[in-house]
């Protein structure tokens, strides 16, 4: 939908709003132009000595009508330039929505900052041209057209057209100088969006910017976006402001030809004193907005601009309907796989009671995942991550990914939950393409606990419920107990309601990881995957949680992805990753059989010296160095393997 298309349904669903607003526009417009002509006969009922009462008569009218102007007045602003404060709200909304259906990829290639700034800005932009830019206009051109329809009429028509001589000059500046104000106001919300972008760095990078001492870099950086706003701003406002100006001008000069052939048509008696007073008022009233057309055009200008840019927004698709293109045509791809056997435990029961919060039966999935020759290289990229993934993984197994960083773990993870796209037949859920299963339906039935941990600003309990307040205390209880976080949390003094981040506790890494992994856990989801969730906890912790993990994960599929062997080795299945590509795979006794990859990072992160047997090669005896440098970085905790 384009922002065009957002503004005008707003317009019909508001249509009354409008209508009204806009009928006591025009009667307010008429008085106002009524207003010069009532002042002409007031002076002429003085200079023809006319009685005292019709004299209070006409002064009446006039009272009357500046009290009618005014109340008038109020009410067309107030339902016209009420609605355009809804009409803000609305496509803020709208835009809000929109951006939450955006795939990830789309935030990957757009700045923060600039987002901010269409949300904010080009928004705030839109809404001035349905205020002030609409109102201006109309009342502008109706008390123009009445008050030129009276001084044709009831004054002098000659007169009329050297009042208007310049009116065509005007237009012509206007137009010429339009395209040139909508592209520089165009760099002027660029340079804002540059200046957001560095704020919001700047905040939430501060602990690095103080750690390496870039205060200093970071203000000069910022001094040169602020002159870079101002420079823009500049260049539109030269144009701008010169509207004003020139249009005072071209009128200054014809005022000159009004008064003089005006007093020598009042000379000779061919317009009475009140008419040539009249006029003159006239014209005052028609000066007006002609004066304001400088900012009426710029306002305007820059609402097309805005709405332009917020095309650019509105433009991208969003997920769902990238997952229509992509299955049109391509019909359900179905494996078929052996039905795992399901075992009766109380958990069930908490999946039963998950899927009646939502979740049909037949919404939730079971488990059974299988990659199939799947290769992968991220949009935008040329690189491939991820080389011929095959792995079957039935349901209710748990999966172990080890491997060095950048090997593509997380990857793995993304894909699963359809951040990004795959083609048709390398990925299957229940036997079932993952392209053919919506990705509401997926997430809803993955708990995931993502490597960057991501805590929103409120209560730790409204980050482990999600917003969703379909929990009891004692699932919130039990979810941060298995997470091994319930201790940590009451040992805040406001306990759950501790708000978190900004405006209250800073989380170490490890309970961020923790409360993470019980917002994971609530859900009782029929996939768990941990992306390197227990990086940041003591290993006896790590003991305790992956315990509890073990239990949640009976009759459930696991995706254990870790550094630490400790974390994975007592998965059903552990995959060892290099370079995008699966180069071990089985249990943790015959990956330790196959004396490789997995068994020397087993033996250098227990630190115990064992005696490499024939033929295997020890973290010592690997010749690159970048992969030794890469074991070394798997190294870190050293955690105990040797439970
Ligand atoms: N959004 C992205 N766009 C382009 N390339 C990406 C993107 N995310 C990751 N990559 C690249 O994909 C490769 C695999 O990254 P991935 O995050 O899956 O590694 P990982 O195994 O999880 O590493 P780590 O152990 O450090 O978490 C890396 O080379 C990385 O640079
Ligand atoms: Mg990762």
């Amino acid at each position: 939908m384009r922002a065009k298309q957002i503004l005008l349904d707003f317009a019909k669903e508001h249509k009354w709003r409008y209508f009204i607003g806009f009928i006591f526009l025009l009667v307010n417009s008429s008085i106002t132009s009524l207003i010069p002509k009532i002042i002409g006969i007031i002076t002429d009922s003085l200079t023809e000595a006319k009685p005292a009462s019709v004299i209070y008569k006409y002064v009446f009218l006039l009272v009357a009508g500046a009290i009618g102007v005014f109340v008038f007045r109020f009410i067309w602003r107030y339902l016209i330039i009420g609605n355009s404060r809804y009409l803000e709200c609305h496509l803020r909304a709208k835009l809000f929505k929109h951006l939450q259906t955006l795939p990830v990829n789309f935030y990957n290639n757009n700045k923060t900052g600039d987002l901010v700034a269409y949300a904010i800005n080009d928004i705030q932009a839109i809404r001035r041209t349905f205020a002030f830019g609409l109102t201006a206009i109309l009342d502008g051109v109706i008390v123009n057209i009445i008050s030129i329809i009276l001084m044709v009429k009831t004054i002098n028509p000659i007169l009329t057209v050297m009042a208007l001589a310049p009116a065509p000059v005007i237009i012509f500046i206007l137009v010429k100088l339009r395209k040139k104000i909508r592209e520089r106001f165009g760099a002027v919300q660029k340079a804002f969006a540059s200046i957001s972008e560095k704020v919001q760095e700047n905040i939430s990078g501060i602990r690095v910017i103080k750690a390496f001492a870039q205060e200093e870099e970071e203000m000069e950086d910022f001094i040169g976006y602020g002159k870079k706003r101002v420079d823009t701003h500049m260049k539109l406002t030269r144009v701008s402001a010169a509207l004003g100006p020139v249009t005072q001008i071209c009128f200054g000069v014809s005022f000159v030809f009004f008064i003089m052939y005006g007093s020598d048509l009042v000379a000779k008696g061919v317009i009475s004193l009140g008419d040539y007073v009249a006029f003159n008022t006239y014209i005052g009233v028609i000066m007006g907005p002609i004066v304001s057309i400088g900012k009426i055009v710029e306002v305007w200008q820059q609402g097309i601009a805005s709405s332009k840019r917020l095309d650019t927004i509105f433009a991208v698709k969003s997920e769902s309907d990238i997952q229509i293109s992509a299955q049109e045509g391509l019909g359900a791809s179905v494996l078929n796989f052996q039905t795992g056997e399901g075992k009766e435990n109380d958990l069930e029961a908490n999946v039963a009671s998950t899927s009646d919060r939502g979740n049909s039966t037949e919404d939730t999935i079971k488990g059974r995942i299988e990659f199939i020759g799947l290769n992968f290289t991220y949009p935008g990229t040329t690189k491939r991550v991820l080389k011929d993934i095959n792995l079957k993984l039935e349901e209710g197994q748990t999966l172990g990914i080890l491997g060095k960083t950048g090997c593509g773990k997380t990857t793995l993870a993304n894909l699963l939950l359809k951040l990004y796209e795959v083609d048709n037949g390398h990925i299957f859920i229940d036997g079932k393409d993952i392209n053919n299963i919506h990705s509401d339906r997926l997430r809803e039935n993955i708990g995931y606990v993502p490597q960057d941990n991501f805590l929103f600003s409120t209560s730790i309990k409204e980050n482990i419920e999600f917003f969703r307040h379909i929990y009891h205390d004692d699932e919130i209880t039990r979810a941060t107990k298995m997470a091994g976080v319930y201790d940590d949390i009451i040992a805040f003094p406001d306990g759950f309601d501790t708000i978190v981040g900004e405006r209250g506790v800073t989380l170490s890494g490890g309970q961020k990881q923790r409360v993470s992994i019980a917002r994971a856990l609530i859900k009782y989801p029929p996939i768990l995957i941990l992306d390197d969730s227990l990086s940041a906890v003591d290993t006896k912790t790590e003991e305790e949680i992956l315990g509890n993990i073990k239990e949640v994960l009976v009759n459930r599929t696991g995706i254990i992805i870790s550094h630490r062997v400790s974390t994975v080795m007592h998965a059903e299945q552990i995959i060892f990753m290099d370079k995008g590509r699966i180069i071990e795979s089985g249990t943790h006794d015959e990956l330790m059989g196959m004396k490789r990859k997995y068994y020397e990072l087993y033996i250098s992160q227990t630190e115990k010296p064992v005696e490499p047997a024939n033929g295997a090669q020890s973290f010592e005896n690997i010749e690159n160095t970048e992969e030794k440098y890469q074991m070394k970085s798997m190294q870190g905790g050293a955690a105990s393997a040797n439970r």
